[in-house]
């Protein structure tokens, strides 16, 4: 009997701890200057800013929302890896601090990966479809990261 008990004990702490796991997801939302945002300071339409947010701001932003199954073991490690190392290449949540010269780069970078598919990065996708984007999803987002491209340039011009 008592063999029993601890066996049935040490199944609740196991389930217990997949449940702490999944329920207790790590914050990766750090407070930010919003004017700073590239969606308030472009205002896209809101097309444009539910693709962002949804395909792009997971990794690119301190706007992280995750999904349920981002706190599982393993999965979580990598998300967060992912994130880290996207921020660090490109931070929307940012954008107002880059020079005009880097908007346009990051601009063009943009709708070149989403051009050849290299972002949202595949193995992200795979685990978290909500993020995946359609070919007209793609053809819309690449031709307005050209157009922002091509605003900055000109203001760049005037200057
Ligand atoms: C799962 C996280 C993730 C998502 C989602 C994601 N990225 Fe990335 N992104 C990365 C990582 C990590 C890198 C760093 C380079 C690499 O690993 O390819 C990166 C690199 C980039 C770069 C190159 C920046 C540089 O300076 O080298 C661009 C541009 C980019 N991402 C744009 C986007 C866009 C646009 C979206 C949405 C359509 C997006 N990414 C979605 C993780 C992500």
């Amino acid at each position: 009997m008592k063999k029993i008990n601890w066996k049935i004990s040490a199944a609740i702490v196991a389930v217990s701890a997949i449940f702490i796991q999944i329920i207790a997801q790590e914050k990766t939302v750090q407070p930010a200057d919003a004017n700073k945002d590239l969606l308030v300071m472009t205002n896209p339409p809101a097309e444009i800013r539910n693709m962002l947010r949804k395909s792009c701001y997971d990794c690119h932003s301190v706007q992280t929302k995750m999904p349920w199954y981002a706190g599982l073991p393993g999965v979580k490690s990598m998300i967060n890896d992912h994130i880290e190392s996207g921020r660090k290449h490109l931070n929307f949540s940012n954008w107002g601090s880059y020079t005009d010269k880097r908007m346009v780069s990051k601009l063009n970078q943009c709708a070149n990966e989403i051009d050849k598919g290299g972002m949202p990065l595949k193995s992200y996708t795979a685990i978290h479809w909500g993020a995946k984007l359609n070919s007209t999803e793609k053809a819309t987002l690449v031709a307005w990261f050209k157009a922002e491209a091509d605003s900055v340039k000109a203001k760049m011009a005037v200057q």
